[in-house]
């Protein structure tokens, strides 16, 4: 996996690019409250990630993470090929891309930059259940390679890590990456009466398709981070015979309406 990594080149930034940075930041900052788990924003504070300093360095950020939970991050020039990606989430190593999006990239990017990878992913890597979850989920992956498996582990991924929503005391709050760097899809995916918002059921998620072109028209909800955590640590093969039984289904199906969340 030694050969995916790259040197992030910190000082190489411009001004104009941690702006940018900056302007998302304060963006995702104001939309966040009230909307995404409150141990998403201590996260971000702990590392210092709000520092307001723009990009983040990894190397720092690595050590502060490190001592809280043993992860670290490291620079990569892009998507990296699954066996890297597993064996690195297995040793507690996230990986991140360097570059960041054009001032006109605010609110779309098919490709995901630093601000995705650092502000969506890193903060609930600080969270002692959350960073064991990654690693689990980077242990099922090693174990699943080669056995055609993947597709369904990439819809757990897809439906917790990047596109995740999970209910509080206070009310349904979201904390995948993917929503909580973007501006509009976290509104959406809380307020707006058209995805459909089940239950979290392991099984389920990994029979369903998503989209990654648009909004999500699913979101599974969870009741807390040890469920990710206790799901993905059990015996996953049995769970796969199981499903090569079943149909998959499409991001808009409802099974029953006791999946749903009101
Ligand atoms: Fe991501």
């Amino acid at each position: 996996m030694q050969k995916y990594l790259i040197e992030q080149n910190w000082a190489d930034y411009s001004e104009a690019e941690h702006d940018v940075w900056r302007t998302l930041f304060k963006r995702q900052e104001s939309v966040l409250v009230n909307r995404v788990v409150p141990v998403f924003l201590e996260g971000l504070h702990y590392l210092g990630v709000a520092s307001g300093n723009g990009i983040p360095n990894f190397k720092e950020l690595s050590k502060t993470l490190r001592q809280k939970t043993g992860w670290e991050i490291v620079a990569v020039p892009g998507l990296v090929p699954d066996d890297a990606f597993f064996e690195l989430l297995a040793n507690r190593k996230f990986p991140s891309g360097c570059f960041i999006r054009r001032p006109d990239q605010l609110d779309y990017l098919q490709e995901p930059d630093v601000f995705h990878d650092i502000f969506g992913h890193v903060p609930l890597l600080a969270h002692p259940v959350f960073a064991d979850y990654m690693q689990a989920y980077g242990k099922a992956g090693l174990k699943a390679l080669g056995g055609g498996h993947l597709h369904r582990l990439a819809r757990l991924y897809w439906y917790t890590v990047e596109f995740g929503l999970i209910q509080t005391a206070e009310g349904l709050r979201t904390y995948g990456s993917g929503i909580v760097s973007s501006y509009s899809e976290t509104i959406y995916c809380l307020e707006n009466p058209k995805p459909n918002r089940l239950k979290f059921d392991l099984k389920r998620v990994m029979r369903t398709n998503y989209r990654i072109d648009d909004f999500q028209e699913t979101y599974f909800v969870i009741p807390n981070f040890d469920v990710l955590f206790n799901e993905t640590t059990q015996d996953l093969e049995k769970i796969y015979e199981e499903l090569d039984q079943l149909s998959d289904l499409s991001p808009e199906d409802i099974l029953s309406k006791n999946e749903q969340i009101i």
